[in-house]
């Protein structure tokens, strides 16, 4: 069954190219982001785990993990990390787990078989510290996904988490945020000191009251 906002993201226990890993405790309490790709040994995978090693730093210093999966072996996603590597400028540095007998795929619909009856397409899901997933997104095998957009979403989730705030159309990181429908007038006051009315339920603050 497809996973919806709000679900728990499914626990499983799987071998990856960093050993064992039991997801949820893997977790901890760090945000995560799992993204499957079809298949090893294929350009646009291979510059998506290239990318998304550039930026390990990047989620880390939003208190987040990344976990690539796709329904090969453990011992091909080795073989391959030397290719990314090489052509990529940087190392597979985070857990990619191996999952042949579709375990995973399985467990997050990841094999959607009008597309392709045994790959994985390009899924992601970003599941908060309590393990309820935050976002899901598909792309097909043809398109290479934004690794900086994921970032940029995580900033939003974030905010909303930590301070009920949300984010416009095109938000960037520094740009002005919104105060959700759920905060009062007073209350938005009162945490945010002023604020801009646009109309009785548009209401903004500069990124730097946030
Ligand atoms: C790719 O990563 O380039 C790819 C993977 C599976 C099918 C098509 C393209």
């Amino acid at each position: 069954m497809a996973i919806r906002l709000g679900d728990t993201a499914p626990d499983f226990t799987a071998p990856t190219t960093e050993g064992e890993i039991s997801f949820h405790s893997w977790l901890g309490d760090s945000w995560g982001v799992l993204f499957s790709h079809p298949k090893d040994f294929t350009p646009v995978c291979t510059t998506e785990l290239g990318r998304a090693a550039a930026l390990k730093e990047a989620f880390a210093s939003r208190n987040t993990k990344i976990i690539g999966v796709s329904v090969d072996s453990v011992e091909d996603h080795h073989a391959w990390a030397g290719d990314i590597e090489r052509t990529q400028g940087h190392a597979l540095n985070f857990p990619l787990v191996g999952d042949p007998d579709r375990t995973v795929a399985t467990l997050y619909d990841m094999i959607h078989p009008n597309a392709d009856n045994t790959l994985t397409v390009r899924s992601v899901f970003v599941i908060a510290p309590d393990k309820t997933v935050k976002l899901t997104l598909t792309y097909p095998a043809s398109t290479g996904r934004n690794f900086d957009e994921l970032l940029r979403v995580i900033d939003s989730l974030q905010l909303t988490a930590h301070k009920q705030l949300a984010t416009p159309a095109d938000w960037k990181a520094g740009d002005d945020v919104i105060v959700a429908p759920s905060v009062s007038d007073d209350e938005a006051r009162e945490r945010f000191g002023d604020f801009t009315a646009h109309t009785s339920y548009l209401r903004t603050i500069p990124a730097s009251k946030a």
